[in-house]
């Protein structure tokens, strides 16, 4: 048996997802038509002998209650969301809850990050574990130089895959080989955990708290990067798998829009009839590449849609509408002749007719996309440029490169 933990944060954590996260926990924001943290869970229902999946976290456990319930009958698999009382970090919120992991005595525990976006390879990695043997395992991918330094880097053994040395977002480079955020552990992950708390206790006790000067983070904070992988490294306890699909560290909106796309495209791959099709005729819209639109979505046949659009449930859709590398979520209404290019919508927000809503230029992964939060109101014929709208705000005037509070 294995079970899998999906680390989903808390309320501090997705501030760059605002406004979006002011309704909604990050990890719940749909990419490519399916909250975030659904295309990990899916990943793990793939898994042979999977009993349960934990999702842990400090958001309020009324947040997840009814995803988790839906995911858990639609999979037919146990999810469960467990809360802590406080962040204790990404090693400390699993230690915090080991015997609810461990309850089914797993020969394996899978840890994943919720904002990464890649296919998991997880039956991969768990082979590749059995192979090496060792606490765990973990997916790592090569990238540029320059994007290297706002991850994990790592060095591995070329032949034995072994991690020989690791440094969390280094300042100086060490590797263009970093840590995807998902890993496969045995049981021994917990004493690895307990021996991090146990230093630091005694560390306490020996020197006070002038020890902890040196620490930047409460007492009972345990990181799995800094506290764990990094004192591991090089003692034949942890071992690389190197990813060779798409990967991406889902940070900003910008890069929701951008992981998007390349869900759709595993989709077009995987599952094509869950993508939409049209060219116009037959009183179906024209649409282009890669788009998924939600059934109960009401669609005007003269709208022109995609590439990379995702949109969500009871969304309404007038005629001569275009939409472009978007996402459009539940309970939007877009009226006649209205274009939206690089954004995201919030729920229940409204765009007039002839109205522009866009990014400032045409690379999603500057800040300049389009967002409006919840229920946001854009008037007739007005254009809104490279802007952040806060919820229930109504635009009757242009805006560029703006931030509405
Ligand atoms: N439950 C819980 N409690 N979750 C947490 C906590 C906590 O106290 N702290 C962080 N997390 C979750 C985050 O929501 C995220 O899913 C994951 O743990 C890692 O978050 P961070 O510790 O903030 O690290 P990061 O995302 O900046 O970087 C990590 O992931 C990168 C890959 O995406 C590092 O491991 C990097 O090395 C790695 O490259």
């Amino acid at each position: 048996k294995v079970v899998a933990v999906i680390m989903v944060g808390g309320p501090t954590k997705g501030t760059r997802f605002r406004p979006l996260s002011f309704n909604t926990p990050k990890p719940l924001i749909p990419l490519a038509g399916q909250p975030m943290i659904h295309h990990p869970i899916s990943a793990c229902k793939k898994i042979p002998n999977l009993a349960q999946i934990f999702l842990i976290g400090f958001y309020e456990e009324r947040e997840f209650a009814l995803y988790v319930s839906s995911i858990s009958n639609e999979l037919r698999i146990p999810v469960r969301y467990l809360k802590e009382d406080k962040p204790h970090g990404s090693a400390g919120a699993l230690y915090y809850f080991r015997d609810r992991i461990m309850e089914e005595k797993p020969s394996h525990v899978f840890l994943l990050n919720c904002d990464v976006c890649c296919s998991f390879p997880l039956q991969h990695i768990l082979d590749a574990h059995r192979r090496y043997g060792g606490i765990g395992t973990m997916l790592v991918i090569k990238v540029s130089a320059e994007a290297a330094s706002q991850f994990g880097e790592l060095i591995a053994d070329p032949d034995t895959k072994e991690l020989l040395h690791y440094t969390e977002k280094p300042e100086t480079f060490v590797s263009d080989l970093i840590n995807c955020g998902v890993y496969v552990f045995t049981s021994d992950i917990f004493k690895a955990i307990e021996g991090v708390y146990n230093q630091m206790r005694e560390t306490s006790s020996n020197y006070n708290h002038f020890q902890y000067a040196t620490r930047s983070v409460p007492a009972d904070f345990v990181r799995l990067d800094q506290d764990i992988l990094s004192p591991l490294a090089g003692k034949k306890q942890l071992y690389t798998y190197e990813n060779k699909d798409f990967w991406e560290q889902i940070k900003t909106p910008g890069k929701s829009l951008k992981c998007s796309d390349l869900y759709l495209s595993q989709l077009r791959e995987t599952s094509p009839h869950l993508l939409a099709s049209g060219d116009g005729t037959n009183k179906k819209p024209m649409i282009v590449g890669d788009v998924y639109i939600h059934p109960s979505v009401k669609l005007h046949p003269t709208a022109k849609i995609g590439p990379n659009v995702s949109i969500s449930a009871n969304v309404r859709v007038g005629p001569g509408v275009r939409l472009i590398n978007c996402i459009i979520l539940d309970d939007v209404e877009i009226k006649d002749n209205a274009v939206v290019i690089n954004s995201i919508i919030g729920w229940k927000s409204s765009i007039g007719r002839w109205s522009r809503v866009q990014a400032n230029g045409d690379d999603n992964e500057r800040l300049g996309i389009t967002i409006l939060g919840e229920a946001v109101t854009v008037e007739d014929e007005v254009a809104v440029i490279g802007s952040i709208v806060l919820q229930n705000k109504t635009l009757n005037a242009s805006v560029q490169d703006d931030i509405i509070l």
